[in-house]
C-alpha cells in the first residue's frame, strides 16, 4: 500500500473511527412535522438549596429583620474599646403584623465600639471596588445624637469598607449609606456600630451590592440572573416546587403575602430548613424579598414566559398531607383568579393597580398557570376541578398545568392521566428523578403517546442521579448531563405533545444546599455552570422553529447502537439544526443526507460539542472542565459528522 495510504488508515485506526461502520442519517428538512413550542425550553425556580435568600435574591444581611425563630440568628453583639450595651427583642404584634420584631439597642459608647454583626448567608462575598447600599429602619427618640459607623470585614476580620450614618430622628425611618470594598472577600461580614450614648430601634438592616441585575432596586445578583438570561429560557416556572405546598397548610407559598413593601412581607420558615435531617439548615427562611412581583419581572427581563404554580388547598403530600377542606377552597381559588389580575389587569383594578404601584403598569402577559405541584390521589382531582372551573370560566385563555405526581408511571400516575385526561387538561407535569439509564432508556418514552385531543406534556422537573462524591458539585457528571441530553432528543422529536421541559433544581450554593444534582452552583462571588446546564443551553438557544424527521432505515434514532437524535429547522435564520448524541464509548461517523432544502456547495456548518469522560464535572474551581467547543465543518447535501465518544453534538447547516 502506498505510505500516504497507510498513513491515513492508521491515523482513522487511532483515532477509532474505522471502528464501526459509518451510520447513515437522512434529514428531512423539508418536511416538517410540528413548529417547536414557543416556550419548549424553561427553567424550574424553587427556593431550595438557598436560591433565592442568600442565592439570586441579592440581600447580602441574614436575618434582617429579626424575625427568624431564634431572633439574633445570624447577629453577634459587638463590644469594642471597653464600650457596652444592649440589645432587647421587642415584639409589637398589633403595630406591626407583617414585621413585628425589632432590636432595641441601648449604647454605652464613648469610643465608638458597640452594635451588631452580621455573618451574612454563609458570610457575605465583597468583590473590591464594586459599591454596596446599606440601609436600616431605625427610630432614635433617646438617641438622636448617636453616631453609627457600617464597617465590611473580611475573613480576618480587617475592615475592607466602611460608611457614616448620623443625624436619627424620633420616629420609624430609613437611613442609607453606601461604601465602596477596598478589598475581597468570600466570607466577609457586616458591622453596625454605635457612639455615644442613648437608645436606638433598628429593624431590617440591609445591604446590596449597588450591580444588581439591571440595576434594579431591592434586586438580584446580578452574576446568577446572567446565567439564566445566557439559558434564553421559554419560560420561569416559580415559586416550585414542595415550597408551594408547605410541610403543613399554614406554611405553603401564599403569594399576596411576597408582593408589596419588602418589609411588609411576612418571613416563614424555609420547608427546606427541617426536611432532610442530614442536610438540617435550621437558619434557612423566606424572607420573600424575591416575592412575585420579582419574578415577575425576572421573567420579562430575560424573555421568558412566566408560570406560576399555586398551591391547590393541598400540603405536600410528603409531609402532612393536610388539605383545605372543600367548602373552604375558596381562598385558594380566589388567590388564583387575583394572581391573573395582578398579572394582567387593568391599572384601575385592585389587583393591577398594586403591580402599577410597584413600577409595571403594563402587563406582564401571565398566559398559563399550574395547580398544585406534586399531587396525587382523589383529593387532588376534586380540587384541581374546583380550580379549573373558576378559572376557566372567567380566564378561559389561561392554559392550566396539572399534576401527575411525582413518579413517572405506576398506579398514581395511570390515576391521574385518566383523570385529566377526562377533564381534558391542557398540559399534565410529569417528573423524573432517575438514573441516567433510565432517560437512555426512554429516549422514545413519547414516541408513542396519544396523539389525540388529550393533554399535552410538561416535563417540569428532571435530572438524571447519580452516586454522590466529595464535591458538592459530584452528582453533576458529565454522564448525567449526556442521558438527560439523550432523553431531551426524545423531546424535540415529539413536541407535538411535549410542549415544555425544565431541568429541576435550578440554584445551590456549595455551603448550604439540601438536595443535589442542580443546574447551577455557586458561592458568595462565584458561580459555575453543571455539565447539564451547557446541554440545557445548547437545546434551547438551538431551538428552532420546527422540527423535521431525522431518520437512520426509515427510523427514528433513540438509542440503537447508542445514538440519539432530533433535529428542527429555523426558518428565520435559514439553518438546519441536529442534535446528535453518542452516548457510546466509540466514536461514531455519521454520513447525513439533508433532503428539501438547498445547502450552498461547501457550506460552513458549525459543530458545538460537549464531550468528556462520563466523570467529569465542573467546579467553582474549575469551572471550565466540559463546556461546548465549536468547530467548523464543511456541510452539504451529504456530509460527514464525526461524533466523539460520550458527546452532544449540535450542528448547524445554513441552506438557501
Ligand atoms: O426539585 C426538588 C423537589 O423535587 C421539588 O420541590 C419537588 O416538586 C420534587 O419532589
Amino acid at each position: 500500500m502506498h505510505c500516504k495510504k497507510l498513513l491515513a488508515c492508521a491515523t482513522l485506526l487511532l483515532c477509532g473511527y474505522i471502528t464501526s461502520a459509518q451510520v447513515q442519517l437522512t434529514v428531512q428538512a423539508g418536511k416538517p412535522v410540528t413548529d417547536v413550542p414557543p416556550h419548549m425550553w424553561g427553567i424550574f425556580f424553587e427556593d431550595i438549596n438557598f436560591a433565592a435568600d442568600g442565592g439570586l435574591y441579592a440581600e447580602m444581611v441574614k436575618n434582617r429583620s429579626f424575625e427568624f425563630n431564634s431572633p439574633l440568628m445570624g447577629w453577634k453583639e459587638v463590644k469594642q474599646n471597653n464600650d457596652t450595651g444592649h440589645i432587647l427583642i421587642v415584639n409589637r404584634q398589633s403595630a406591626n403584623t407583617a414585621n413585628p420584631r425589632y432590636a432595641g439597642i441601648t449604647v454605652n459608647a464613648p469610643n465608638g465600639g458597640y452594635g451588631l454583626a452580621n455573618e451574612g448567608f454563609r458570610g457575605m462575598g465583597i468583590h473590591k471596588g464594586a459599591q454596596y447600599n446599606f440601609s436600616v429602619w431605625a427610630n432614635a427618640a433617646n438617641g438622636k445624637q448617636l453616631q453609627a459607623r457600617i464597617v465590611l470585614l473580611d475573613e480576618n476580620g480587617a475592615p475592607i469598607g466602611e460608611a457614616a450614618l448620623s443625624g436619627f430622628r424620633d420616629g420609624w425611618q430609613v437611613y442609607k449609606a453606601s461604601l465602596t470594598a477596598t478589598g475581597a472577600a468570600a466570607k466577609g461580614k457586616l458591622q453596625l456600630l454605635f457612639k455615644g450614648q442613648g437608645k436606638i430601634d433598628i429593624d431590617m438592616v440591609s445591604l446590596f451590592p449597588d450591580n444588581t441585575w439591571k440595576h434594579r432596586p431591592n434586586g438580584l445578583r446580578a452574576d446568577l440572573a446572567q446565567m439564566l438570561a445566557d439559558l434564553h429560557p421559554g419560560f420561569i416556572r416559580f415559586p416550585g416546587g414542595c415550597i408551594v405546598e408547605g410541610r403543613e397548610l399554614a406554611t405553603r407559598y401564599q403569594w399576596k403575602k411576597t408582593v408589596g413593601k419588602p418589609e411588609e412581607r411576612t418571613l416563614i420558615v424555609n420547608r427546606w430548613n427541617t426536611e432532610f435531617a442530614h442536610r438540617s439548615t435550621p437558619d434557612y427562611f423566606q424572607s420573600f424579598g424575591l416575592g412575585f412581583f420579582e419574578y415577575f419581572q425576572l421573567a420579562e427581563d430575560i424573555g421568558a414566559a412566566p408560570l406560576p404554580i399555586l398551591n391547590c388547598g393541598m400540603a405536600c403530600q410528603f409531609n402532612t398531607g393536610e388539605v383545605a377542606a372543600m367548602n373552604e377552597l375558596d381562598p385558594y381559588v380566589q388567590d388564583a383568579l387575583d394572581l391573573i389580575e395582578f398579572a394582567n389587569g387593568d391599572t384601575t383594578t385592585q389587583w393591577g393597580a398594586l403591580r402599577a404601584h410597584m413600577g409595571h403598569p403594563a402587563p406582564f402577559h401571565l398566559t398559563m398557570m399550574g395547580v398544585g405541584n406534586e399531587q396525587w390521589d382523589p383529593q387532588y382531582i376534586e380540587r384541581y376541578r374546583v380550580f379549573e372551573k373558576a378559572i376557566k370560566s372567567k380566564y378561559p385563555q389561561i392554559k392550566l398545568v396539572s399534576s401527575a405526581g411525582p413518579f413517572s408511571k405506576g398506579p398514581m400516575f395511570d390515576y391521574l392521566w385518566k383523570e385529566l385526561k377526562d377533564t381534558r387538561a391542557d398540559l399534565i407535569d410529569e417528573h423524573y428523578y432517575m438514573p441516567p439509564q433510565w432517560f437512555l432508556s426512554n429516549a422514545a418514552r413519547y414516541d408513542h403517546y396519544d396523539r389525540s385531543k388529550g393533554p399535552k406534556i410538561f416535563a417540569g422537573e428532571y435530572a438524571a442521579h447519580t452516586k454522590e462524591g466529595p464535591e458538592a458539585e459530584s452528582r453533576n457528571t458529565w454522564g448525567s448531563a449526556l442521558a438527560e441530553a439523550a432523553f431531551m432528543t426524545g423531546l424535540e422529536r415529539n413536541a407535538d405533545v411535549v410542549k415544555m421541559a425544565s431541568y429541576a433544581p435550578l440554584f445551590a450554593h456549595v455551603d448550604a444546599w439540601q438536595w443535589r444534582p442542580d443546574l447551577i452552583w455557586f458561592d458568595n462571588l462565584r458561580t459555575v455552570g453543571t455539565p447539564n446546564y451547557y446541554v440545557q443551553k445548547l437545546f434551547s438557544v438551538n431551538k428552532g422553529t420546527q422540527v423535521v424527521p431525522i431518520l437512520r432505515n426509515g427510523e427514528a434514532l433513540a438509542g440503537k447502537d447508542s445514538l440519539y437524535a432530533s433535529a428542527v429547522i429555523d426558518a428565520n435564520a435559514h439553518t438546519v439544526i441536529l442534535k446528535i448524541v453518542n452516548a457510546g464509548a466509540q466514536p461514531r461517523s455519521l454520513q447525513i443526507a439533508l433532503q428539501g432544502v438547498k445547502v450552498p456547495k461547501a457550506a460552513q456548518a458549525g459543530q458545538q460539542v460537549l464531550t468528556a469522560s462520563t466523570t467529569t464535572i465542573n467546579t467553582l474551581d474549575q469551572p471550565q472542565n466540559i463546556v461546548p467547543v465549536t468547530h467548523q465543518l464543511t456541510a452539504g447535501s451529504r456530509f460527514t459528522v464525526n461524533a466523539a465518544p460520550a458527546s452532544l453534538n449540535v450542528i448547524t447547516v445554513p441552506y438557501r
